[in-house]
């Protein structure tokens, strides 16, 4: 077999790519507007109750209008998960597998399409889209080749002795509850759906309700590539109607959750509690949070670095777990740093994500909107407000690229998520002083530094307690393979999606011994 490679981005410079993207917008928004079930057993099931999709750029244009599950949906998808198990969990890993490698090969050819919704949708700018697409590709490439190779190794790794044949295997854990978040409505989606149906257990998917219309999109191309019925149920609803009711039932056997550390605590714990009937511990995966730091030392390229700083903190108008919203800078280089950093942000274009000209886009929703302008009325007292902090023009949640400079290392904007487009600016006497102010949050996710002296980066290594830290470059944009990512502390159970461990979690490990 090939061995994995990053699904490359797509060039958009290329009058073919910018026509053929523009063609798959157009056909996505003549579907604007329609109706999607449930998928339960392979079934389509219109409830009379929906939850409406809108697009984030134009708050006026309906994306689709997607059925909510009630309780007993939800007890009949966990109850086809279960039926659906007993046939799948048999299937070879390799079958499995390829049918993951069927479903990348489709998506590869119709990425023009998944990035029209993308940019619809969630209000992703044709860069962010792309990116998003390819990385949904990558994970099914990636976790295939994985489950294939654990499958073809395990009892390799056993040590010889004399009388005995030992065996090891992976054995699927069972029904699983998928929990994603909005923000990378495809790659995390199918990351986590993919790598759970690829260890053979069955999913409910229980998408985020501000990107419905993707998630379902996604699930029929699985259908399309072969995934049997009932091996992913695609189960809209509120968190409140069907939520708890998912992640208590007695038949589950994991939950795979990606989203905020409030959200992801409320369910570890309710994981942890034994149902009646219920005969196993169940596994909790859980990506959470972020507030992530850039370190700017005195020897540094500061160009670079406060280019960094700026795509790091506004790219996807810094709705990523992993976007840099505080950046700590050497006290010799603060001022010429950060002056940089407002000429670039102030030089973003905010507009329409399906405008190339856009830099970025809207933020998601109402709820967001408001909270992140409680966050910069929040910061502007707790510093100064040297770029953006208002409303962008347009008819969607558009926010100014905001930028707060001088904020002390315990205020609330240095502390607390934002998940929006706003940067906090903090001083430190020394490179130590840096890292402790990097260090002094809950959470543990990205991180970056920015120096040429060796013996810092080496201190760094050492001491910036994050899953993902990264030297003289960017906190964002980890690749499947090549950065596997999570977080430390809150930010999760570092489950490090992307990297060779991962597939691990959804598995159990059985030995067989003979004596001969
Ligand atoms: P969220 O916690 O609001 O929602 C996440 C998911 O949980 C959604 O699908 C939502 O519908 C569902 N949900 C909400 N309440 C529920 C309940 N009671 N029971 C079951 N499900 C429930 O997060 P979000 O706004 O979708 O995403 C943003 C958050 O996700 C940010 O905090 C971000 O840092 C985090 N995130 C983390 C990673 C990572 O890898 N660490 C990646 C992306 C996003
Ligand atoms: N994996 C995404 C990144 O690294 C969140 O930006």
């Amino acid at each position: 077999m090939i061995p994995y490679r990053p699904e490359p981005l797509t060039n958009f410079q290329t009058e073919t790519n910018h026509e053929a993207l523009f063609e798959a917008i157009r056909q996505a928004q003549d579907a604007l507007g329609r109706e999607y079930p449930l998928i339960i057993g392979g079934e389509r099931v219109l409830t009379g109750d929906m939850q409406i999709s809108i697009n984030p750029s134009n708050k006026m244009q309906v994306i689709g209008r997607v059925s909510k599950a009630n309780a007993e949906h939800a007890e009949q998808a966990i109850q086809g998960a279960h039926c659906a198990f007993l046939t799948w969990s048999r299937v070879p890993a390799g079958q499995r597998a390829r049918l993951l490698f069927r479903a990348a090969a489709a998506l590869r050819r119709r990425k023009h399409e998944f990035n029209a919704w993308l940019m619809l949708e969630a209000g992703k700018t044709r860069a962010e889209a792309d990116a998003d697409t390819a990385e949904a590709i990558d994970f099914m490439e990636y976790y295939g080749r994985q489950m294939i190779e654990m499958s073809e190794t395990a009892a390799k790794k056993l040590v010889w002795m004399d009388g005995e044949d030992n065996d090891l295997q992976y054995v699927p854990l069972g029904v699983g509850i998928v929990i994603p978040p909005w923000n990378f409505p495809l790659a995390i989606m199918a990351g986590m759906t993919t790598a759970a149906v690829v260890a053979g257990n069955t999913v409910v998917l229980k998408p985020a309700s501000a990107t419905p219309v993707i998630a379902f999109k996604f699930v029929e191309l699985l259908e399309e590539a072969g995934v049997p019925a009932g091996v992913v149920q695609f189960l809209p609803g509120s968190g409140s109607e069907i939520g708890d009711l998912l992640v208590s039932h007695p038949l589950t056997r994991f939950i795979s959750f990606t989203g905020s550390r409030e959200v992801g605590l409320r369910i570890f714990e309710l994981s942890a509690k034994t149902a009646p009937g219920q005969i196993w511990l169940k596994r909790f995966v859980g990506e959470l949070g972020g507030k992530d730091g850039i370190v700017v030392d005195k020897d540094a390229d500061l160009e670079a670095a406060a280019q960094a700083i700026v795509a790091s903190a506004f790219g996807f108008s810094g709705q990523k777990c992993s976007a840099c919203s505080r950046a700590i800078v050497h006290e010799a280089v603060y001022d010429a740093v950060l002056n940089r950093c407002v000429e670039l942000t102030r030089e973003l274009k905010v507009g329409d994500a399906i405008d190339p000209g856009s830099d970025t886009g809207p933020v998601i929703d109402e709820s967001a909107y408001r909270k992140i302008f409680e966050s910069i009325e929040t910061g502007s007292k707790e510093g100064r407000l040297v770029a953006g902090g208002g409303k962008a023009e347009g008819d969607g949640y558009y926010i100014e690229p905001t930028i707060i400079a001088d904020v002390k290392p315990d205020a609330v904007i240095m502390q607390e998520e934002i998940f929006g487009p706003v940067l906090a600016f903090c001083k430190a006497a020394s490179f130590n002083e840096a890292l402790d102010i990097a260090n002094n949050t809950e959470y543990g996710l990205t991180g970056a530094v920015f120096s040429t002296n060796l013996a810092h980066l080496e201190l760094a290594r050492e001491r910036f307690h994050v899953g993902n830290l990264y030297f003289n470059r960017k906190c964002t944009g980890a690749i499947v393979g090549v950065h596997p990512f999570g977080g430390f502390n809150m930010s999760g159970t570092d489950s490090k999606a992307g990297g060779p461990d991962y597939m691990q979690q959804f598995m159990q490990l059985k030995l067989i011994s003979e004596k001969l």
